[in-house]
């Protein structure tokens, strides 16, 4: 039965993945192009993230597979309640959503929508505050299995009360869209709340994701909790990071060994990890000599586990979500990446900086593959490659791509 509700705002009823969900008529809010609808209504609601919701499903179903026991879920910024809804009707092993929000009107429209879905035994929602809801749930027997946080802007004020909120192997996946300061175009608020220097390159959206992923494992660490990356994601606003942690002292310090800097020479493109100092201030590209810039501190570790992105390929390949291609190609990509090095080429950024003409994608792996190095394409860029030739090779092999032939 339906619970009565008279929401003081235009709603529409929407159908995803296997929910129905009332969610506000977004066409009452953006009345001009510049207008962003989701934050403009009453309640955040934004049909673009469907494609993260599926793949937060995707990715909790093939962790519940992995940890093969009943799990518990936190979502503490709900909004409409429809990502812990389809957690709780799509997922195979879920005992208990915990939802919440601060804003009113989001708590009312999440009871209705619960009740609509006819989930009130395993989703609940509070009118609370995030951290709070976190920190009623930090004592040994009250953790979660999992949980999301999903933000505007940045996780960061969320993340010590989440780790604490966590069972030991627990998963935390957090969404962030402040990618202004992660790409480097405010370079002070990431200094400020991501702890490292980022830097303006053509592959700023891996250092995002880094950016990310390294407070996740700093914020673990200080409570003697390691943490391991199994999957992220950049899409054109957002980046997301699955990390799955375990407590210990040793395990902490293990992880904290990934973090690092990464080096950039502007002149010839060549890239540099270190993960043991601080980088030098005066260090020289080993490339061509000149002197090269840095980002981080920040995480160096991999990004992508390709043994869970199989679990969560195989589960894909159900095609469950409407959408399942693009999923599959994501997957495909990132499995890939998992084990090739950090940072990405642009076949643009490369022509544009030595003024010769952009190669296509195929036959430039295609070269360098014949060369003997390893190159895959990455999911961060359609016109990124990810190497181990260094920036040398890459400039030559460009030159031989632009003879006529
Ligand atoms: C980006 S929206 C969440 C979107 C939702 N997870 C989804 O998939 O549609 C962020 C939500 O967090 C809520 N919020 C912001 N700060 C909060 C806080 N400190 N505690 C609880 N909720 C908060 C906002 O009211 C908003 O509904
Ligand atoms: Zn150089």
């Amino acid at each position: 039965m339906e619970a009565k509700f008279k929401p003081d705002f235009p709603t529409v009823t929407i159908s995803e993945g296997r929910v129905k969900v009332v969610v506000p008529d977004l066409k009452a809010y953006g009345v001009c192009p510049s207008d962003y609808a989701p934050s403009k209504a009453p309640v955040f609601y934004n049909p673009v993230m469907e494609f993260n919701r599926d793949l937060t499903v995707l990715a909790f179903q093939a962790y519940q597979q992995i940890v093969s026991h009943e799990i518990t879920i936190c979502e503490p910024l709900t909004a409409t309640g429809i990502r812990g809804l389809r957690f709780a009707a799509e997922i195979h092993g879920v005992k208990r959503v915990e939802t919440s929000d601060v804003n009113e009107h989001s708590v009312e429209l999440a009871v209705h929508n619960i009740a609509l879905n006819g989930l009130q035994d395993k989703v609940s929602v509070k009118h609370r505050e995030a951290n709070r809801l976190l920190s009623e749930h930090s004592a040994p027997k009250k953790r979660f299995d999992i949980i999301d946080i999903d933000p505007f802007g940045t996780p960061i004020p969320h993340l010590d009360a989440a780790v604490k909120a966590l069972r030991n192997n627990g998963l935390l996946a957090t969404t962030a869209t402040d990618m202004a300061p992660l790409c480097g175009v405010h370079a002070k608020a990431c200094l400020r709340k991501y702890g490292g220097k980022p830097l303006r390159t053509e592959y700023c959206h891996e250092l995002a994701v880094r950016f990310l992923a390294g407070a996740v494992v700093q914020t673990a660490a200080r409570h003697n909790i390691g943490a391991r990356i199994l999957f992220s994601h950049c899409n054109e606003h957002y980046i997301r990071v699955y990390a799955r942690i375990s407590y210990g002292c040793q395990r902490a310090d293990e992880t904290l060994r990934h973090l690092g800097f990464i080096l950039h020479c502007f002149k010839c493109l060549h890239r540099e990890v270190v993960t043991k100092t601080f980088p030098d201030a005066a260090a020289m590209c080993s490339e061509c000599g000149s002197k090269m810039d840095y980002a981080g501190p920040l995480w160096t570790g991999a990004l992508f586990d390709a043994q869970f992105i199989g679990v969560m390929a195989a589960m894909n390949a159900r095609r469950a979500f409407r959408n399942s291609s693009k999923i599959a190609k994501l997957l495909a990509l990132t499995g890939a990446e998992a084990d090739a090095p950090a940072t990405y080429y642009v076949l643009d950024k490369l022509s544009g900086r030595f003024g010769l003409p952009a190669p296509a994608v195929a036959p430039f792996l295609q070269a360098l593959h014949e060369a003997g190095y390893k190159a895959v394409q990455t999911h961060f860029s359609s016109r990124g490659i990810r190497t181990n030739a260094p920036a040398s090779v890459m400039q030559k092999t460009l030159r031989t791509l632009a003879q006529p032939t």
